[in-house]
C-alpha cells in the first residue's frame, strides 16, 4: 500500500490509474469503514482510503482534540483489505492559512444533526469537495449509518456537478446490534450495555407505525429511550428523499435517530 501525505503525490498516483474508488474516514478504523473499502474494491481498479480528522466539523465543545487518533493501526488494517493507498494530509495541506471558501448545503443540513450540531455539515461538505478535487475519484463510497451526511454529500455533488458517483453502503453493526462508530469506544461498560437499545427503540418504532400516528411513535420512542438513561436529541420520521416532514403520500420513510449517554452522542437510523 501507498501512503502520501501531499497533493502533488495524489495527482500523480491519480494519473496512473484509470479508475479510482475513494472512501475518506477520520480514521480510528473500525469492521464498518473496512466494509466500505471492500465495497469500493468491487467498484474501481484501485482503492484509496483518506484518513483525516477534520477540524471544521467539529463544534467548539465537540471531541477533536480528543478524537481517536490511531493511524498506524488503521494503515495495517487497511494493508489487510489489499487498499491501495492511503492519504494522509496534515490540516495546512487541507486548510491554507487564508482560505475564504466554505460549501454550504443549505435545506438539508438545516434539521436533526445540523440543528444540534451549528456548521457541521458545512465542514463536512467542504472537507468532501475539496478532498474530490484532490482524489478526483470516479467513485466515492460513504455509510447510511450517517444518512444525513450522505444525503447532504449527495446534494453537493448534485448542485455542483461534481463528476463523482456515489455509493451508500449500509451500517455495519455490533452483534448486539449496536452500529460501529469510532464514538462507542468513548462509552463506559455499563453505557455499552445500554447502547444497542437505541437500535431496538428504532425497531419498535417501525412496528408500530403500522398502527400508531407517527407524532406518537416518536413520543413513545422517545421515552423508551429516557427511561433506560438517554437523553435524546432528536427522534424523528422523515422522508426518505429530502428529510422533510412526512406528507399523506409518503411511503418511503427514515427514522433518524440521536441521543447522548453520558457524554457519547450516538447516531442510527432505519
Ligand atoms: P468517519 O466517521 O470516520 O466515517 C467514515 C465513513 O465510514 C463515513 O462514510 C461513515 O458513514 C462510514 N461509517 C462509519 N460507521 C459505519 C458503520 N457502522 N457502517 C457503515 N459505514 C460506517 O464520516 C466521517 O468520517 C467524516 O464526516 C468524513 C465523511 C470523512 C468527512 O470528514
Amino acid at each position: 500500500m501507498q501512503t502520501f501525505t501531499t497533493i502533488s503525490e495524489i495527482r500523480a498516483w491519480r494519473k496512473e490509474n484509470p479508475r479510482v474508488a475513494f472512501v475518506p474516514t477520520m480514521g480510528n478504523l473500525h469492521a464498518g469503514h473496512l466494509q466500505l473499502v471492500r465495497e469500493a474494491k468491487k467498484r474501481a481498479d484501485k482503492v484509496i482510503v483518506s484518513i483525516f480528522v477534520n477540524p471544521t466539523q467539529f463544534g467548539v465543545n465537540e471531541d477533536f482534540s480528543t478524537y481517536p487518533r490511531t493511524e498506524t493501526r488503521d494503515c495495517e488494517l487497511l494493508e489487510n483489505e489489499d487498499c491501495d493507498a492511503v492519504f494522509l494530509p496534515t490540516v495546512e495541506t487541507i486548510y491554507s492559512s487564508n482560505a475564504q471558501t466554505t460549501v454550504s448545503v443549505s435545506e438539508i443540513s438545516q434539521n436533526f444533526c445540523g440543528a444540534s450540531r451549528a456548521g457541521h455539515f458545512d465542514g463536512v461538505a467542504t472537507v468532501v469537495c475539496k478532498l474530490f478535487n484532490i482524489v478526483q475519484p470516479d467513485v466515492a463510497l460513504f455509510g447510511l449509518k450517517d444518512f444525513q451526511q450522505f444525503a447532504v454529500i449527495q446534494t453537493m455533488v448534485r448542485d455542483l456537478h461534481l463528476p463523482v458517483e456515489l455509493v451508500g453502503v449500509p451500517t455495519v453493526r455490533e452483534s448486539d446490534g449496536l452500529a460501529m462508530s469510532s464514538r462507542n469506544g468513548y462509552l463506559t461498560e455499563n453505557e455499552r450495555k445500554i447502547a444497542p437499545q437505541l437500535y431496538k427503540t428504532l425497531q419498535n418504532a417501525r412496528e408500530n407505525l403500522a398502527t400508531q400516528t407517527i407524532s406518537d411513535v416518536e413520543k413513545s420512542a422517545i421515552s423508551e429511550l429516557e427511561n433506560v438513561g438517554f437523553v435524546v436529541d432528536y427522534f424523528n420520521v422523515a422522508r426518505r428523499c429530502d428529510l422533510k416532514l412526512v406528507t399523506e403520500n409518503d411511503d418511503d420513510l427514515i427514522i433518524l435517530a440521536a441521543a447522548k449517554l453520558g457524554k457519547t452522542r450516538l447516531i442510527d437510523n432505519l
